[in-house]
């Protein structure tokens, strides 16, 4: 089984998890899968579903995709019933460009966080995407990432600074992006924290 192929490589790969709860309910997120030369990782934060799904089912799945509307809806709203699709009777999003089925076993755990060791079952590649790095996609991810931080803090100087940094990955992602990119920084303005 050939997780690379799938479109997951070296260092940390940005991608859309999907869990299912015990009672069957489903939930994506944006979640970095940490590859190091032949071992995968994925770090929790404790409070989120994706970690108690993943408790619960000791099972994820990774769905590949550089659709930035995606990442964001998947960050800040849920996904509704007609994203998904099914591999091997586990939640998985049907626009994704490949799917790695893993199996999850907790590794280390702190009072935030929780890594787990990722065992790959099943790998299904939809179709191979050639794109080149395109700035605004890259931004907007960065603010998705600002955003979910912007979400967890209390404290209103950081929160502050957070929304200058976002302000600045928003004006790359309008000058570089294209109208996926544009829309999905639409999204994150849409919300009461963002950006002037
Ligand atoms: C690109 C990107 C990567 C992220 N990587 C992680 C991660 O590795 N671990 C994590 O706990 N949260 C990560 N997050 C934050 C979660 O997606 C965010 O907290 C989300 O709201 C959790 O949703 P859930 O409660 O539905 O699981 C990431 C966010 C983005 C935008």
């Amino acid at each position: 089984m050939n997780v690379r192929e799938s479109g997951i490589d070296e260092g940390i790969s940005e991608v859309i998890v999907t869990t299912r709860s015990a009672s069957g309910t489903f939930n994506a997120a944006p979640i970095g899968i940490i590859t190091t030369t032949n071992e995968h990782f994925v770090k929790l934060y404790k409070r989120s579903r994706t970690f108690t799904n993943v408790q619960e089912t000791k099972k994820l799945a990774a769905n590949i995709t550089s659709d930035t509307v995606l990442f964001v809806k998947a960050a800040l709203d849920n996904l509704g019933e007609a994203h998904y699709s099914s591999l091997s009777s586990f939640p998985v999003l049907k626009e994704a460009n490949s799917w790695i089925l893993f199996q999850a076993v907790l590794a280390e755990k702190s009072t935030e966080y929780s890594l787990f060791q990722l065992t790959p079952l099943t790998i299904k590649i939809n179709r191979k995407e050639l794109k080149a790095i395109n700035r605004g996609r890259n931004a907007v991810i960065e603010a998705t990432i600002l955003a979910t931080r912007y979400l967890r803090v209390n404290d209103e100087r950081e929160k502050e600074e957070l929304k200058k940094q976002m302000a600045r990955y928003a004006k790359i992602a309008e000058k570089c992006g294209g109208h996926r990119e544009k829309e999905a920084i639409r999204i994150l303005e849409e919300k009461p924290f963002v950006i002037v």
